[in-house]
Formats: C-alpha cells, sequence, structure tokens
C-alpha cells in the first residue's frame, strides 16, 4: 500500500546543509501497522511528511496504492491534497472556531468531486461513531478534554477513509495514563477500520506495543526493521539494543565457538556462560554480552546466582523495582519483584538467561 524507495532529503541551513534523510527504503502491506521509532532529530518526521507531499524529498520515490506520488527522477511530487492520506499530528490541530462535526467534515467539503450533504452527515456520523464521539457532534471544539480533541483528529483523518494514515506522535500530548488508554483505543480503531498506518514516535513502548512492524532510525537511516518481539530480541547492533529498551552490557572473551553458541567467560566475575552466537567468532575474541533487565534474576543470598555484585541503588516503581548493581566496573539494571527489599551496599547475587543474550564482537 506504501512504498518508499531511495529516499533523501537534505535542508539548507546557516553554514551549509544537512541530510536529514540518507536513503530510506521501506514498505508496507495493506493492512500494516508501520512504526518509525528513533531518538530526536532522526528523520522520522521528515519521513512522514514526504509520504504526506509536505515536504519535497531531494531523491526517491513514493508510492501510494499503486500510484506514484513522488518521482524525484521524473520532477513528480503530487501536493498533500492529491494524496489518500489521513493526517494526525501531535498538536490536535483540530479548528478552535467550528464545532466538532465542522471540523470533522472539513476534508469531505473540500473533497472533489463534491459529496452531498446527507452523504456528508452520514460520513461524519460514522467517523464520529468509530471514536465514541458521535454526542459531542454540536459541541464546540476548544470545549472538549484533550483526550476529546485527538479523537476528534483521528474522527477528521479517517472519514475520506484515506487507504494510508500518517501518525505523527498522535499522543504525546496526553498525560501517562490517558497515553496508554488511547493506544489500545487507537489500535482497535485501525484494526476496525482495516487502514494501512504509517506510525512515527520515540516512544519505544508504544512501537514495541501497537506495530506489526518497528523500523530503528538512526541519524537517517533504518538501521534495523521487524517485528517488535524480532527487533527486541535480536538487535543487529548496538543502536538498536540501546534504543530499544534498556540493555546491560558485560566485556567477555570466547573460549569455544561453534554450532551457533559460544562459551563465554565473562571479564567481570570470571563466570562462563553459553549462549547464542550469530556472529563468527574464534576463541580467543573479545566479545560484548548484552542482555535486558528482565533477563536477569537478582537474589540476596549467595545460592541464587553465581555472579556476586553489590546492590548501588534501589528504585521503587510500583509494580516493580529497579536495582542498579555493581559488578566491578559495570553497572548493571535488573527488575526484581518489590517485595524484595535490599538497601544499597547490600551484597546480591545475580543469574543471567544465557539463552537470551546477545554477542557483539567489542567495540
Ligand atoms: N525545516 C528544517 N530546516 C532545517 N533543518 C531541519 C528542518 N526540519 C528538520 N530539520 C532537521 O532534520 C533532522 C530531522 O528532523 P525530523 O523532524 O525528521 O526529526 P524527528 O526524528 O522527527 O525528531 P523528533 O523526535 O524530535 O520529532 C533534525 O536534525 C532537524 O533539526
Ligand atoms: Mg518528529
Amino acid at each position: 500500500m506504501l512504498t518508499v524507495r531511495g529516499l533523501t532529503k537534505s535542508y539548507a541551513t546557516a553554514d551549509g546543509s544537512f541530510q536529514a534523510l540518507k536513503g530510506i527504503d521501506f514498505e508496507i502491506p495493506a493492512g500494516g501497522f508501520y512504526t518509525l521509532l528513533g531518538e530526536s532529530g532522526c528523520g522520522k518526521s521528515t519521513t512522514l511528511r514526504c509520504v504526506a507531499g509536505l515536504e519535497e524529498p531531494d531523491g526517491g520515490s513514493i508510492s501510494i496504492g499503486g500510484e506514484v506520488v513522488t518521482d524525484t527522477a521524473r520532477g513528480l511530487h503530487a501536493p498533500a491534497f492529491e494524496r489518500d492520506i489521513g493526517l494526525v499530528f501531535q498538536s490536535y490541530a483540530i479548528w478552535p472556531h467550528m464545532d466538532v462535526f465542522a471540523n470533522v467534515a472539513y476534508p469531505l467539503k473540500v473533497a472533489r468531486p463534491r459529496l452531498g450533504a446527507p452523504e456528508i452527515k452520514a460520513r461524519v456520523l460514522e467517523a464520529l461513531r468509530l471514536v465514541g464521539m458521535e454526542d459531542f457532534a454540536g459541541r464546540q471544539a476548544t470545549k472538549l478534554s484533550g483526550g476529546q480533541q485527538q479523537r476528534v483528529a483521528f474522527a477528521r483523518a479517517l472519514v475520506r477513509r484515506p487507504k494510508l494514515l500518517l501518525l505523527d506522535e498522535p499522543l504525546s500530548n496526553l498525560d501517562a495514563k490517558l497515553r496508554e488508554q488511547m493506544r489500545f483505543e487507537l489500535q482497535e480503531l485501525i484494526r476496525r477500520t482495516g487502514v494501512t498506518t504509517l506510525y512515527v514516535t520515540h516512544d519505544q513502548s508504544e512501537a514495541l506495543a501497537m506495530s506489526d512492524t518497528v523500523a530503528v532510525m538512526s541519524a537517517g537511516r533504518i538501521v534495523q526493521s521487524g517485528a517488535p518481539r524480532e527487533v527486541y530480541g535480536q538487535p543487529d547492533n548496538r543502536t538498536v539494543a540501546h534504543f530499544l529498551g534498556s540493555a546491560n552490557f558485560l566485556r567477555g572473551r570466547v573460549i569455544e565457538a561453534g554450532d551457533g553458541l559460544a562459551t563465554v567467560v565473562l571479564a567481570e566475575g570470571a563466570v562462563e556462560i553459553r549462549v547464542p552466537s550469530r556472529v563468527a567468532l574464534s576463541a580467543g575474541a573479545a566479545v560484548d554480552v548484552i542482555f535486558r533487565p528482565e533477563d536477569v534474576t537478582t537474589h540476596l543470598d549467595p545460592a541464587g546466582g553465581a555472579i556476586e555484585c553489590s546492590v548501588e541503588r534501589v528504585v521503587f516503581q510500583g509494580g516493580m523495582s529497579e536495582y542498579q548493581l555493581r559488578l566491578g566496573s559495570t553497572l548493571l539494571r535488573t527488575v526484581v519483584h518489590p517485595s524484595v527489599s535490599a538497601q544499597p551496599g547490600d551484597r546480591a547475587w545475580i543469574a543471567i538467561r544465557p539463552e537470551r543474550c546477545i554477542l557483539f564482537a567489542a567495540g
């Protein structure tokens, strides 16, 4: 439904130019939910704005539903209003001087060919029903809560039944609780309408929870894409491992490798573990062993694990506590049930689940 090929884009700056996109390629199948995730400034919004027709790329092509809307080689750049898309941004951008009905009806009123008033009314009410706002049709748009305003923005984006829905951080203006609730609502809404979705966020939990495919961007490139579990569990490089959730790094040395497994002795703690290895490694190689906080069990007695640490910090977070543990010169993060109560300075013993470790050649 969406194909993006070789997208490049530079912006003029005071001292020359800055290349925001360095060659972006991806596609989204019909009904797919594809998320661009990455740190601030990596080029997520620029990519989405090129797809929307709000920004003209320097190179590359874009097609929506089989129709080529951008092709820089042919000088083709269809304006946003000619693209079959719905758009929602972080700021609700609903029009304060109109009521809810008029806000949602607007895209239909400017659409060509013209629709009759009864058809417009039916479509607006259908879109409002989709987002649970049919009782608010006559309400002034400014007299709505943040979450309600964003629901109106979703209704307005969907009212033309676009082939492609483009969402740029649509939930980040909402408070934490509402954001989580709207995450499920939005997901359900998208599932019901079956609309193909390109979603932009820097919130990794949002990306993991909602998407079919997550593409991690860094400095104008997609560095890895795949199903959320795959990208989280099998990061291809350190950038991805760091960006998606918190990752612990321990330096180690390979003592034996083969058949997709390596035996590694961890430099700190002199403990041997046997871990999956996707890269070719030979005995003696220095490696970084990467593992997630949830893949470590933390105990306050020596029987609990082979690696001895000291508790540096305990951060109570309600449903769980996060521990920072010192192992030699390294700080590790682990998650612990809140009923366990350790104090900074206590000894702790950890066990790492070897099958969940990821190895990278030391760098
Ligand atoms: N109009 C512009 N003129 C110059 N530079 C720009 C312009 N728009 C964006 N940039 C730069 O291009 C880079 C990519 O910007 P973009 O808005 O795509 O980032 P982003 O990934 O969406 O970040 P965020 O998460 O902060 O929204 C940034 O370094 C930004 O400063
Ligand atoms: Mg952005």
